[in-house]
């Protein structure tokens, strides 16, 4: 089978012919019809993440067929017991294990489950990863109600982008930064009440402005940005973030937070049971992942190109036949 196999890192995968994988107990063979990329695949190239194997078939999100069964992959395994944290044997598709960027994967079924009826093929594989990461991050550590009023930063983002979708199907008046005026009317187009550019100085004085303060913040840019998150939190609001594309936090006023009596939370993945409900909730509110470009196989590289220079809005998804 043809699949894209990273062989050593600080260059792209290559795509080559390679074995299809044996079906062990336990396990069963999907033959994928497409996946979608995370921006941890363009980590892994670069050598940034932790525990890199090589070669490796890359890809943690897929969909496809299982049996007869239309299927999509939670790429979160061996989640635990503890649904706080996930246990030591907790690993992501895609590294160590060869992932989905292949024509065929042996999963163990536990992992397998139907794909929601209203998405495509293309739209089933960009949901598994961003999906349960906004899910987590926003319902379960946030618990969100209609009257909250959301923040989201980089708009543009896989796992932003749920988040927001996520936020408007409960009703929540949802706001928004992103690095690029396309992006941000895209969002306004979407529902969101308002959107500033976080490349302006006084981003976070815009928003003040216009929303007051936030009962939610998600963010996924950590760095010298997030002390204002702080600034902008209402009494009692919850800071989520699961990513730090910034780097370190650096001026955070422990003063505000605690007279604030804020949660700042920290939020990774999702266990099984933050899977199986996201997919409910995608499934009730018929939520339809926005896709920014489909790939056919062949030309798969141009799509970590593509995520580098974050360019694109949503998600970025190769179709495998
Ligand atoms: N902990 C976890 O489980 C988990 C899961 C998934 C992802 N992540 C991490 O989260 C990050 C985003 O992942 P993704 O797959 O959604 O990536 P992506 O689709 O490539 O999105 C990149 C994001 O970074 C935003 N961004 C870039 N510069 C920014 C800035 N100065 N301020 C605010 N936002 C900025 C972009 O916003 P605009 O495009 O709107 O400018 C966009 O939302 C990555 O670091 C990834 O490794 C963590």
């Amino acid at each position: 089978m043809k699949a894209w196999v990273l062989k050593s890192v600080n260059q792209l995968p290559e795509f080559c012919e390679v074995p299809v994988p044996e079906s062990k107990e336990g396990y069963s063979l999907v033959n994928l019809t497409a996946s979608s990329l995370n921006h941890r695949d363009v980590w892994i190239t670069k050598g940034k993440y932790a525990g890199i194997q090589l070669p490796c078939v890359l890809g943690s999100d897929g969909a496809g067929i299982s049996e007869g069964r239309r299927v999509l992959i939670n790429p979160g395994w061996y989640w635990g017991a503890n649904e706080d944290v996930q246990s030591r044997a907790f690993r992501v598709l895609g590294m160590p294990d060869n992932g989905t960027f292949a024509e065929y994967i042996s999963v163990p079924r536990e992992f397998i489950h139907e794909t929601p009826p209203h998405l495509s093929e293309v739209e089933a594989a960009a949901l598994p990863l961003a999906g349960v990461t906004a899910y987590r991050a926003l319902m379960s550590k946030c618990h969100p109600i209609p009257s909250h009023k959301v923040l989201v930063t980089g708009a543009g983002g896989g796992v932003a982008l749920f988040a927001i979708q996520f936020a408007l199907a409960l009703g929540c008046e949802v706001y928004v930064t992103s690095g690029s005026h396309m992006k941000m009317d895209r969002a306004i187009g979407m529902g969101v009440a308002g959107a500033v550019n976080y490349r302006d100085d006084d981003w976070m004085d815009q928003l003040k402005k216009m929303a007051g303060g936030f009962d939610i913040i998600i963010d996924s840019a950590g760095g010298d940005g997030f002390r204002h998150l702080v600034s902008l939190s209402n009494p009692g609001g919850k800071i989520v973030f699961y990513g730090g594309t910034l780097g370190n936090i650096n001026g955070l006023n422990p003063q505000t937070v605690f007279w604030k009596q804020l949660s700042i939370m920290g939020s990774t993945m999702g266990s099984p049971r933050d899977f199986a409900e996201m997919l409910e909730f995608v499934d009730k509110h018929r939520i339809i992942p926005v896709v920014d470009e489909v790939f056919e196989m062949e030309e798969w590289d141009k799509a970590f190109e593509k995520m580098e220079q974050g360019q694109q809005f949503g998600k970025l998804v190769c179709i495998h036949s």
